[in-house]
């Protein structure tokens, strides 16, 4: 099988491909400040696999591609993927998230792709209320210019498949973490910034919900998908592990030997969710997949690697980063 992988230099997709023992795989990415050959080094020089830098907004880039590669399946990871980002400054959001699925879709409706899978986010649904559990049918009501582009994208996708009758399938998966996220999201930048002694900064009262997914079983779920799932049809994807932010910082601190001294409450961000929680039975039936890490686990195996690797945080946090994090955490 051939597989067109955009933004496959990123966390999620890098690990998808790092994951895959079969597939030929291109890899088309534009190399933002998030994308990060380093993370592809274990499979660069596999003959499976090629790398393509390019913007997924560029429809005739889009369509070389498409020509020289000719895809059996398409699976859409490329995104600008940072809430806080997005409300400093939305434009590229909305033209990457938006336009670029746009151009990505009609790629593969001109070449009659076989397999499209657009991988999105349990955040489309916004805040849920208890005791609820987001299904597939819940409405959308988002609340940031991430999540907003996100379910635009979604609904877009499940168009193509409505329309055009293409074979696409939508995931949604809740919080990922996991080796090789950039230090921006909220367990990367706890274990790196606690790692150097600085400030652990908590928005609000770190009472908020989030469902934790390790990223290598949202990575096998996506393949369940890709392999098994129905055409038009929509799978979240979870973790089943929801926990307030501060116990999942206090695990962290306790996995690094730091103490609650680090702690910094700061100001909320602005159109913050409470709560994510969804159901994943759909997908489960669908395809027999289940989420297999272990929170306490993976989280340990998470801060290991960072320990591991702090070059590569070195290397990922200058230049671009030093301005996010002042932007973002300077005036909170
Ligand atoms: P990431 O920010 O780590 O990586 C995004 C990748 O996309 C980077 O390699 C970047 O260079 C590339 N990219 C960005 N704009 C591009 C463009 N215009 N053209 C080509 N490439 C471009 O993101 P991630 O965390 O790996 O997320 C991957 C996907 O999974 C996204 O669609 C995101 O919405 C979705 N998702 C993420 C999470 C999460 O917790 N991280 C959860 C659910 C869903
Ligand atoms: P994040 O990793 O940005 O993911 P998302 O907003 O897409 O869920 O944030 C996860 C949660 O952690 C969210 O409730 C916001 C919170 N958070 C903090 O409290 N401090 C931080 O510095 C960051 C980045 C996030």
């Amino acid at each position: 099988m051939k597989i067109l992988v955009t933004g496959g230099a990123g966390f999620i997709g890098s690990a998808f491909i790092r994951n895959n023992s079969t597939a030929h795989i291109l890899n088309f990415d534009k190399l933002t400040y998030a994308g990060n050959l380093e993370n592809l080094l274990p499979i660069a020089s596999n003959p499976r696999y090629r790398f393509l830098r390019g913007d997924i907004c560029d429809a005739a880039a889009v369509d070389a591609a498409f020509e020289d590669f000719q895809p059996d399946a398409v699976v859409h990871f490329a995104a600008e993927s940072h809430v806080d980002r997005s409300i400093h400054s939305p434009a590229p959001v909305i033209q990457t998230n938006f336009n670029g699925t746009f151009t990505m879709l009609e790629a593969a409706r001109k070449h009659k792709t076989e397999r499209f899978v657009h991988v999105s986010t349990d955040e489309v649904y916004g805040s849920i209320p208890e005791p609820l559990d987001a299904d597939e049918s819940y409405p959308l009501r988002t609340s940031s210019p991430y999540s907003a582009s996100k379910a635009g994208s979604d609904l877009l996708a499940l168009s193509y498949f409505t329309t055009y009758k293409m074979n696409i399938s939508v995931t949604r998966a809740s919080n990922n973490y996991g080796p090789y996220q950039f230090p921006e999201k909220l367990i990367p930048l706890m274990i790196a910034n606690a790692l150097e002694n600085k400030s652990l900064p908590i928005y609000g009262d770190g009472m908020q919900i989030r469902d934790w997914l390790y990223v290598d079983d949202h990575c096998s779920a996506i393949q369940s998908v890709l392999e098994k799932g129905q055409a038009g049809e929509v799978y979240n994807i979870g973790g089943s592990r929801a926990l307030p932010n501060i116990e999942v910082v206090k695990k962290i601190l306790a996995a690094t030997g730091r103490t609650e001294a680090l702690l910094s409450y700061v100001t909320d961000r602005p159109g913050h969710d409470r709560r994510y929680a969804i159901t994943t039975a759909k997908l489960e039936a669908a395809t027999g997949w289940k989420a297999t890490m272990d929170f306490e686990q993976g989280l340990t195996a998470t801060v290991d690697w960072y320990k591991a690797n702090q070059p590569w945080v070195d290397r990922v946090r200058s230049g671009e980063y030093q301005d996010f994090y002042q932007q973002n955490y300077g005036a909170r």
